[in-house]
């Protein structure tokens, strides 16, 4: 097999995202050579969205309308191809909302359609955390954790297509603690990183909010009792005052402490199915960003961490066509055949694939 070319792109949520990447998928599964990124062209609604407070659909869907035939223009040029160039298309099918999906699906598509080349549909969550491999070689079995702004969950990952949930949150998931925080602590959206930022110059161990399902040892996860006590901590000091950056930084410490306590269930059950003591770990998602759950994970867990770089945890096109390029065969799916699925958010086109050859 050969080097191949392939267009990523990405359009779950708020951010238009295509990538070029270049790799041979027997040398990056071998764990022979890392994949070349040759462009990355991303458009973030965030300021667009901030006066709405968070995302809506059908605004969402119709800004990705607007940016993705410049965006793809412009990422063509940047790499100095054609569309002729691409061997194999992808783009994010699941989950993730309906509206901006099908903006994305119908793009690629139609590309698929005009050059004749093969399309994938690619699974937003297990991209997320494949993302490690754009820039390192991590082997399977590993324990990934993937944090993003619709999810959390703990997964037992065997191979690029297989992955089994440990653990998941049974509400809100920690971007959305971030968010939702945020709202009420009068920050913008989304104030995941705000928060992040403004933790550094508060002290974490100033006040204590709750770590959801604390008592219970299943690595699932809580955060609607986080954000309900800090709702009642400010309606409550109202007329107090406190450091707000004491507030904030011990807000994310729930939330970060969370997510290291339920690591340590996590790789328990771990260890009950694969008898592994000490698993690499795979971090990646949206929340992956956080500089504070970084700092402790790589003090706690030292080299067997492993966290994807900032610029692939927030979302972005370059895990959809890494993933792309480790995971497609050669009986690649035809545009007619790919269709977007956006409540599901655990079967892959190749779980499908394989149901539909067994059956
Ligand atoms: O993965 P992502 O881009 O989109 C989803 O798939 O949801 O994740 C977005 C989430 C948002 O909730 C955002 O607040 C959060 O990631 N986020 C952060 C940071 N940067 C982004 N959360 C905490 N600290 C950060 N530095
Ligand atoms: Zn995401």
């Amino acid at each position: 097999m050969s080097e191949k070319i392939i267009l990523g792109i990405e359009t779950s949520c708020d951010d238009t995202s295509i990538a070029l990447l270049k790799g041979d998928q027997k040398d990056v599964l071998a764990l022979k050579k890392l994949p070349e990124l040759l462009v990355l062209n991303s458009f973030s609604q965030e300021m667009l969205l901030e006066k709405w407070g968070g995302v809506v659909p059908e605004i969402a869907a119709r800004n990705h309308m607007e940016k993705i035939v410049p965006l793809l223009k412009e990422t063509l040029k940047k790499a100095d191809l054609k569309l002729k160039d691409i061997d194999l298309v992808s783009v994010t099918t699941n989950p993730g909302l309906l509206g901006p999906l099908l903006t994305g699906i119908t793009a690629a598509k139609s590309i698929s359609l005009i050059c004749e080349k093969p399309i994938l549909g690619v699974n937003h969550l297990y991209a997320h955390l494949e993302a490690i491999h754009l820039t390192e070689y991590v082997s399977y079995p590993y324990l990934g954790l993937l944090v993003s702004g619709g999810h959390s969950l703990f997964f037992k990952v065997d191979s690029p297509t297989k992955f089994e949930i440990l653990g998941n949150t049974i509400d809100d998931a920690a971007g959305e603690a971030f968010d939702k925080g945020g709202k009420l602590l009068g920050l913008g959206y989304p104030a995941g990183r705000i928060i992040d930022e403004l933790s550094k110059k508060g002290d974490p161990k100033k006040y204590q909010f709750p770590i959801g399902l604390e008592h219970s040892k299943s690595c699932d996860l809580s955060y609607s009792g986080v954000k309900t006590s800090l709702r009642l901590f400010l309606e409550t000091n109202q007329n107090e005052s406190y450091e707000f950056n004491d507030v904030v930084a011990s807000y994310q410490e729930a939330i970060v402490q969370a997510l290291l306590k339920k690591l340590t269930f996590a790789e328990q059950k771990f260890f009950e199915l694969t008898q592994i003591k000490s698993p690499h770990i795979v971090l990646g998602g949206g929340v992956a960003c956080n500089s504070r759950l970084r700092e402790l994970l790589q003090t706690k867990y030292k080299d067997r961490v492993h966290i994807v770089k900032p610029q692939f945890c927030t979302d972005n096109g370059a895990m959809i066509a890494n993933y792309a390029l480790r995971t497609f065969d050669q009986k690649i799916d035809f545009p007619e055949c790919l269709n977007l699925d956006p409540r599901n958010q655990f079967v892959s086109k190749h779980e499908k694939l394989e149901k539909a050859r067994k059956n």
